[in-house]
């Protein structure tokens, strides 16, 4: 089976690659990538410094993901984060990334119920920064990637595991196990393609099933735990690098234990402080001598030699 062109591909075809004065990653460069076989790179991140690391180091895409919500504010799930804190994230993010396109997870309940709401809600997100949005669901929220498209905002699609609303329906994770739940997510890929989506997120979609989604689709797939034919892979920062304890999903690859690193070095400056060894006369601020001798008279406080 051939992948059919998008709606999106088919339009960028007739766009003439144009010397990218911004030089941040665009949807046509994204799709290029897969028609090139380049894999792409996407990581999470959700304030200024962060981001600013990330952005500098080879990522295609920064994610400000709702998992903000977890790793960040300390919910349980993604479902509470709103988006005054997912704007606030965007923000932050925005101000970090010159070379990455920034995508940014529409929260759980800013895209369910109209079209308008959905709109809306982009437009936000796009007015504090984001290059694109995310939004989890199939063929059910083609109408709304269609509304975004139609008025210029790129959408990444997410199908597989949705971590708004999966844990609701099912215990189990993992998707496309059967030949019924892979036909579904294919159909699902296709009809999020055929809305105008430019990429699609596979989370913890079985690997032949991510397999054949990959092939028939000409926008890039991006897995994460969805094995390695994806055409990229995204991971949550905080996992990757050890910093987010709560829970440590298989297909998650630590790259550093930061955790432990933050915990050693706050003991020593706990026990330094603790000690006086920190801070030094050097990390010290002094007056100048003659002010310091007018201030000591003005107290009543100066040494007769
Ligand atoms: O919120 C998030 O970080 C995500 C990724 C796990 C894909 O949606």
């Amino acid at each position: 089976m051939k992948a059919q062109d998008s709606y999106v591909v088919e339009v960028l075809k007739l766009v003439q690659p144009f010397s990218n004065q911004s030089n941040k990653k665009t949807v046509f460069e994204i799709i290029v990538a897969k028609k090139n076989g380049e894999k792409l790179a996407v990581l999470t991140a959700y304030d200024f410094s962060m981001a600013s690391i990330i952005d500098m180091n080879e990522i295609d895409i920064i994610l400000v993901g709702d998992s903000a919500g977890m790793v960040m504010l300390g919910y349980p799930n993604t479902r509470p984060v709103d988006m005054v804190e997912m704007l606030l994230f965007c923000r932050a993010v925005s101000n970090a990334a010159s070379k990455a396109m920034i995508t940014v997870d529409m929260p759980f309940g800013s895209y369910q119920n109209s079209i308008e709401n959905t709109v809306s809600n982009a437009v936000k997100l796009v007015k504090a920064g984001a290059d694109s949005v995310k939004i989890e669901g199939g063929e059910e929220i083609s109408d709304r990637i269609d509304a975004l498209v139609e008025i210029g905002i790129p959408v990444m699609g997410h199908i597989g595991y949705k971590p708004q609303t999966s844990s609701m329906w099912n215990s189990s994770k993992a998707a496309g196990k059967t030949k019924v739940s892979a036909l579904k997510l294919l159909n699902d890929a296709k009809a999020i393609e055929k809305a105008g989506a430019f990429s699609i997120v596979l989370e913890m979609v079985t690997a032949e099933a991510a397999n054949i989604i990959t092939k028939n689709l000409s926008i890039p797939t991006i897995g994460i735990g969805s094995g390695p034919v994806c055409d990229g892979q995204v991971l949550v920062s905080y996992d990757m690098l050890g910093i987010y304890q709560n829970m440590k999903p298989r297909f998650v690859k630590r790259y550093l234990d930061l955790n432990q690193l933050i915990a050693s070095s706050v003991q020593a400056y706990s026990r330094e402080v603790k000690s006086g060894i920190f801070p030094r006369n050097e990390n010290a601020i002094h007056m100048d001598p003659k002010e310091y001798e007018d201030f000591l008279d003005e107290c009543g406080l100066r040494v007769s030699k």
